[in-house]
């Protein structure tokens, strides 16, 4: 099977190449909701981005090269597109308004604005949330900054800022958060400069900085992935190889855990493409056990705990994750929605503070509805555990997965999943 490109890549692959002098050559471009908003975006701040036949193209401004947009700029349901722009509107002299749906509004923009307020970014009325309206500058200043949560978005953010400042930016980071960012930084020509000192990494960005367009090949999104490696992990007799899948180790906790529970999961044909390492993930059905998931893994698979516990509740024993934290400031608190989901499916599940318990069984009642909150990956896992319990879950709105993976119904229906809802398939 095949699924789409990875999210993350996706994004960074528009906005650098909007920031890069020449064309930037897509292939593989995530097609869902979150991204081409983030595509609208960079059009209207006056990067031209088309589809020719199979591949997107990115007429780049350079850095600092954007101009003001007439209207206001809509993120809809995407915390990566709003705070990862947020970076780079900070570069430009130039006043924007940013807005979105209500799960996006209701999350934290504290974390980036923060630093990029240090830098030179001003925000009208102070506010912390979408929607915002925020005044760049042409004359950021350099920070050094030590992230205060283990925060790719944030990361991103005070680098591609960093991008536009006279100086060094620097960002340090205490637990490893996936690196998109630098890896495809130095794909686009950036200086940048990666140190080890003591347990912390240093990422250092040189500013005023001249990238150049380049090809972009974007692999399968490790996220998406997952659901389809849980749902042949889960049902007897289920064999599936997901193919051309991101298996960059900031990314692959889930496919780790999977494992430690005695999953049969391989990795094959590792090679890299355009600067990260891809592979054909085989996921063979195997009864699995409880394991204890600890709380330095989170980073590696953040996105990827709601689909966990619906496998741990499939395997004997408990599964305790720990560190989760930032599941509950994620499209949804996710970590509440996880729980109730579970619940109201007959299992047994405690959060308590950062740390999740699920009580396995290999008979899971399903039967309930699930709450998404607007949040694809609740609705993607909820979906998922209804493969394998005995009766039929439901989800009460899949209009979010769009956001993220929209071919989600079909792939699954090709491997043997059937859904229906009262007036029949939902879109
Ligand atoms: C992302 C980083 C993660 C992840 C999100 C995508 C990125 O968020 O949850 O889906 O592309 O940088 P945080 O960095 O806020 O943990």
């Amino acid at each position: 099977m095949r699924v789409p490109g990875d999210k993350s890549i996706s994004h960074r692959a528009l906005m650098l190449g909007a920031l890069s002098t020449g064309v930037t050559r897509l292939r593989g471009l995530l097609e869902a909701e979150d991204v081409l908003n983030t595509a609208k975006a960079l059009a209207a701040l006056g990067a031209p981005i088309e589809k020719v036949g199979g591949e997107w193209r990115v007429t780049g401004r350079g850095v600092g090269g954007l101009r003001q947009p007439t209207g206001v700029l809509d993120f809809g349901n995407s915390g990566t597109g709003t705070r990862l722009m947020l970076g780079i509107i900070a570069g430009h002299d130039m006043t924007v308004e940013l807005t979105g749906d209500a799960s996006l509004s209701r999350r934290p923009m504290g974390r980036v604005l923060g630093p990029l307020q240090q830098m030179g970014l001003e925000i009208e009325g102070g506010r912390d949330r979408l929607p915002l309206i925020a005044r760049g500058s042409a004359n950021l200043v350099p920070i050094s900054y030590a992230l205060p949560v283990p925060s790719a978005q944030v990361k991103s953010a005070v680098l591609l800022a960093g991008l536009h400042a006279a100086g060094e930016t620097t960002v340090i980071e205490a637990a490893a958060t996936r690196d998109h960012t630098e890896r495809m930084l130095r794909h686009f020509g950036a200086e940048l400069c990666v140190e080890q000192s003591g347990a912390k990494t240093h990422i250092t960005v040189k500013g005023e900085a001249e990238l150049q367009g380049r090809d972009v090949v974007v692999p399968a999104d490790p996220s998406s992935a997952a659901f389809l490696a849980a749902a042949a992990a889960l049902v007897p007799g289920s064999d599936v190889t997901i193919e051309g899948v991101l298996v960059n180790p900031t990314r692959t906790g889930f496919y780790e855990v999977l494992r430690e529970m005695g999953g049969e999961v391989a990795f094959t044909a590792e090679r890299d493409e355009g600067g990260e390492p891809v592979a054909d993930i085989r996921v063979r059905h195997v009864p699995l056990t409880g394991v204890k998931v600890p709380a330095h893994r989170a980073p590696s698979m953040i996105d990827e705990y709601p689909i966990l516990a619906v496998v741990a509740a499939f395997a004997e024993g408990e599964t305790h994750m720990e560190g989760l934290a930032e599941l509950k400031v994620k499209e949804s608190d996710r970590l509440a929605a996880t729980v109730a989901g579970l619940t109201a499916n007959g299992v047994v599940a405690v959060a308590e503070g950062d740390t999740l318990t699920v009580r396995g069984s290999r008979v899971v009642r399903g039967g309930g509805t699930v709450a998404t909150h607007l949040d694809h990956r609740i609705a993607m896992a909820f979906l998922t555990m209804g493969l394998a319990s005995r009766d039929p879950v439901t989800v009460d709105d899949t209009t979010m997965v769009a956001t993220s993976f929209p071919e989600f119904l079909t792939l699954m229906e090709s491997i043997g999943a059937r859904f229906g809802t009262s007036a029949g398939r939902p879109r």
